[in-house]
């Protein structure tokens, strides 16, 4: 700050007590635009069964339980996320496969499930949307450019992942800025992560330059096994050694949260609803909503950081 004049120090000042409005205004829109901007996390593992769909639910349940608003894109042709909160179709009710292969917008196949939580839902149509779309140009962007097209009031975007890594997985990568990993601490654990980070690391370069890999959530974990212990360590040593190839990871953290193996977790999807509904005194509810917390405490690193730099940017 030293080297500031005494104009701008006094502008510094005032804008970091939040107080001061620039020259024009297109300073303050960008900072309503940066405030309000939405984040948007895609929930990816090409493996199945290592807790995609619990924590895409569970997460944006617990962020909505934070009063941020928030969007779940079911991307799965399996629905699971959809069923887990007790959205099943009727038969000409829009889904994710309409924006997807149709020409619908995303207000009219996204849905309410609380005052703070949407759902844009999926169906078994959806598994059709591989092959149709083979010759489409531009078939990787296209749940971007819907949710481009929307004007929307969402804190978050959440989108639950299919189990491999085919065009709609890519069309995840293309629409999030974040990527989040939960893993099973598992002697396999480590196996196709490579494939992976470097499926990211490619959509990254070519369609999506904001992508990273944000962090890595572990799940079902059971602190009393020596084996969670090693594959947390071994993932970790993985993504030191490898962070120096790529910008893309190098800022991948594991969540300090660890998801428990907890039985509601399991049993909640058959309710119809997530674990802050079925069962809100669980382990399962509490680390679903610290992890939630630990989401948010990085938000409001990004806006002092971001603030941070708009205050300099303007001198
Ligand atoms: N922390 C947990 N404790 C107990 N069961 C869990 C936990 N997380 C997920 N499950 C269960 O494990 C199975 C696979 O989880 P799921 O989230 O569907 O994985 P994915 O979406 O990666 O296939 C589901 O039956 C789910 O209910
Ligand atoms: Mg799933």
């Amino acid at each position: 700050m030293s080297e500031l004049p005494g104009l701008s120090r006094l502008v510094w000042i005032l804008k970091a007590a939040d107080c001061y409005f620039p020259r024009g205004e297109s300073l303050i829109f960008s900072r309503i635009a940066l405030e309000s901007e939405m984040r948007k996390i895609a929930v990816i593992n090409q493996k199945g069964g290592v807790g995609k769909t619990t924590t895409a639910v569970n997460l944006a349940s617990g962020l909505a339980l934070c009063q941020k608003k928030v969007c779940l894109v079911d991307l799965d042709p399996q629905s699971h996320a959809s069923l887990h909160l007790g959205v099943t179709l009727g038969p000409n009710e829009r889904s994710v496969y309409d924006l997807l292969c149709g020409d619908s917008s995303v207000a009219e196949a996204r849905r309410a499930v609380s005052d703070q939580l949407d759902i844009v839902p999926a169906n078994l149509d959806l598994a059709a949307a591989e092959l149709e779309l083979a010759g489409e140009v531009g078939r990787e962007v296209i749940l971007r450019d819907r949710f481009e097209a929307e004007v929307s009031n969402h804190d978050f975007m959440i989108i639950d992942c299919p189990p491999s890594l085919g065009v709609l997985t890519l069309n995840a990568l293309t629409a999030a800025d974040e990527v989040f990993l939960p893993l099973q601490p598992h002697f396999l654990a480590l196996h196709g992560l490579s494939k992976l980070l470097r499926t990211i690391e490619i959509v990254s370069k070519r369609l999506n330059p904001t992508l990273k890999l944000e962090g890595i959530v572990l799940c079902m974990y059971e602190a009393s096994t020596r084996l969670a212990a090693e594959v947390s360590r071994d993932v970790e040593e993985f993504l030191v050694s490898n962070s120096s190839q790529s910008p893309v990871w190098a800022s991948a953290r594991f969540f300090q949260t660890k998801i428990r193996r907890n039985i509601r977790l399991a049993e909640a999807p058959s309710f119809g609803q997530s674990i802050f509904d079925y069962a809100p005194n669980s382990h399962g509810a509490e680390d679903y909503l610290a992890l939630a917390h630990e989401v948010l405490e990085s938000d409001s690193k990004r806006h002092s950081n971001s603030q941070d730099s708009i205050a300099f940017s303007s001198n």
